[in-house]
């Protein structure tokens, strides 16, 4: 008799831990569901920029170490250099404090006369308070057509 009540004192006690092990689990989801879904209200999704190849060129109208300018979408100058290896486009903003950069063909970088910072051909600061490189556009060559990679507005 003693021990048919200490077996369903026993199962009544896995019972127990049972129901209380699943009401746990089931309130642990529960909460975490409710903060995924709470953080996700509050934190505003990223949102993936678009970019547009735009026509800014033609590489027969832009020998081995020459230049030529470009306004982009939103209105900024901007440049494109043949650096003899390679076609780029660059902001033509001075990261130090927004003057317009100029490129100097027979030294072959970019000069801002505000207060003489220098950018190699490929944009990188490289004397001068500038403290970045210039911004650079992603370029595209198809059939000698020049296209720049803007992004959507
Ligand atoms: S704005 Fe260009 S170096 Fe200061």
């Amino acid at each position: 008799m003693t021990e048919t009540k200490e077996t369903t004192g026993e199962e009544l006690s896995r019972r127990d831990f049972l129901a209380n092990t699943a009401m746990s689990l089931g309130l642990i989801a529960s909460l975490g569901t409710g903060a995924y879904f709470g953080i996700k209200t509050l934190v505003p999704a990223k949102k993936t920029a678009k970019f547009t190849d735009v026509l800014v060129g033609n590489i027969k109208d832009l020998p081995a170490n020459s230049a030529m300018e470009f306004i982009d979408n939103q209105g900024r100058k901007a440049i494109l250099v043949n650096n003899g290896q390679a076609v780029k486009a660059f902001s033509k903003i001075c990261t130090h404090l927004g003057c317009e950069v100029e490129w100097q063909a027979e030294k072959k970088h970019f000069f801002c006369p505000c207060h003489e910072g220098f950018f190699d051909a490929n944009g990188k600061n490289i004397a001068g308070p500038p403290p970045r490189p210039l911004d650079e556009y992603k370029v595209t060559i198809k059939d000698d057509n020049i296209f720049v990679a803007l992004k959507e507005v």
